[in-house]
């Protein structure tokens, strides 16, 4: 196509589900025919449903749940959903297929940040950090101990990465830096993990048990929905870690919660959480979790990163390329 017949082509109009990085909205207003909500969001699918007549394309994230009924009851404007996550668990890609519609995600850009952010909570975790800015904050610290807040090192402990894609690769990555072992588990060994001194489980039950450090990093699906819970987390060394950045429906929150009261599991380092964003409240209660509101991909670069990767897929479609991160 010419440069002329694409100035021609009218822009595409891309229904965008919640406030967007400032950069990302300012190239949506400069590309794209955008509406957009101010109030930040989420709006509800019936909504997006109504809305959705008057535009081509789906900007939306993982706060909403595209079922197969929510795209069944999208207007046939609507081409291409492209969501704000890597993660893909809040839409049925089977019923979008299966209705037509393109579908996008957010993959590698988010790899780093995520990464940074399960080292984050598994120091917090290891080294008490709540604890810390508790007595701190309270205004109830007297001063250093030679006893207190004692954690655990991460050097010379066994990390054991449950699933060992992008994110799970990067974590180790990182954990190599901080002297940990590699023990990963996978459906397949994956090549890029003989560099990091890894070894491969076949099974998550043989992982469990040489992890004085598990990281969660799978994807969240019907296989992976409590795969932590009290059968699991007995297999763990005693004093074992639990982190968690990847979803929260990977965890059995009651299991963990009894094996973190009774001292079977030392602490557990979490950012994502079941049913968000209720959070079960047995968290609030116990002082040896480190817990975050699922910010693994909160940093201007990355967000901007993800907004723009939404752009390009949605751009890509409509000038007749394949999008690159197309996932349905
Ligand atoms: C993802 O990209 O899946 C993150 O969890 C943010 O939604």
């Amino acid at each position: 196509m010419t440069e002329n017949a694409a100035e021609s082509r009218p822009r595409p109009r891309v229904l965008v589900t919640r406030r967007l990085p400032a950069d990302v909205e300012a190239r949506l207003r400069t590309e794209f025919s955008p509406l957009l909500y101010e109030d930040g969001g989420p709006i509800g699918l019936d909504k997006i449903a109504a809305e959705a007549e008057k535009a081509d394309a789906l900007l939306i994230t993982g706060s909403e749940k595209m079922t197969g009924d929510a795209f069944a009851a999208l207007p046939k404007s609507i081409r291409i959903v492209a969501t704000l996550s890597v993660g893909t668990d809040h839409i049925d890609l089977d019923a979008a297929r299966k209705l037509g519609f393109v579908v996008t995600n957010t993959p590698d850009v988010l790899t780093d940040a995520t990464a940074d952010i399960t080292l984050l909570v598994m120091l917090g975790a290891a080294r008490r950090a709540y604890e810390g800015q508790k007595i701190l904050r309270e205004g109830r610290w007297t001063g250093w101990a030679p006893t207190q807040f004692l954690g655990t090192d991460l050097r010379g402990k066994r990390l054991g990465v449950l699933g060992m894609g992008r994110i799970g690769q990067a974590v180790a990555a990182r954990a190599r830096a901080f002297g940990m072992k590699i023990h990963y588990h996978n459906r397949r060994p994956v090549a890029e993990a003989e560099a990091l001194a890894a070894t491969y489980h076949d099974t998550v039950e043989s992982l469990l048990r040489v992890s004085d450090v598990l990281s969660l990093n799978c994807p969240g699906t019907p296989e992976t929905h409590h795969l932590i819970n009290d059968r699991t987390i007995d297999m763990m060394p005693p004093n074992a870690i639990l982190v968690n950045t990847a979803r929260g429906s990977v965890v059995d929150d009651e299991a963990l919660i009894r094996a973190l009261k009774s001292g079977r599991l030392q602490s557990a380092g979490l950012d994502v959480f079941e049913g968000e964003p209720k959070v079960n409240p047995g968290y609030f209660d116990i002082d040896n979790c480190y817990i975050l509101p699922h910010m693994g991909s909160a940093t201007v670069e990355t967000r901007n990163a993800m907004g723009f990767c939404c752009l390009d897929n949605i751009a890509a479609y409509f000038s007749g390329q394949e999008p690159p991160a197309r996932v349905a």
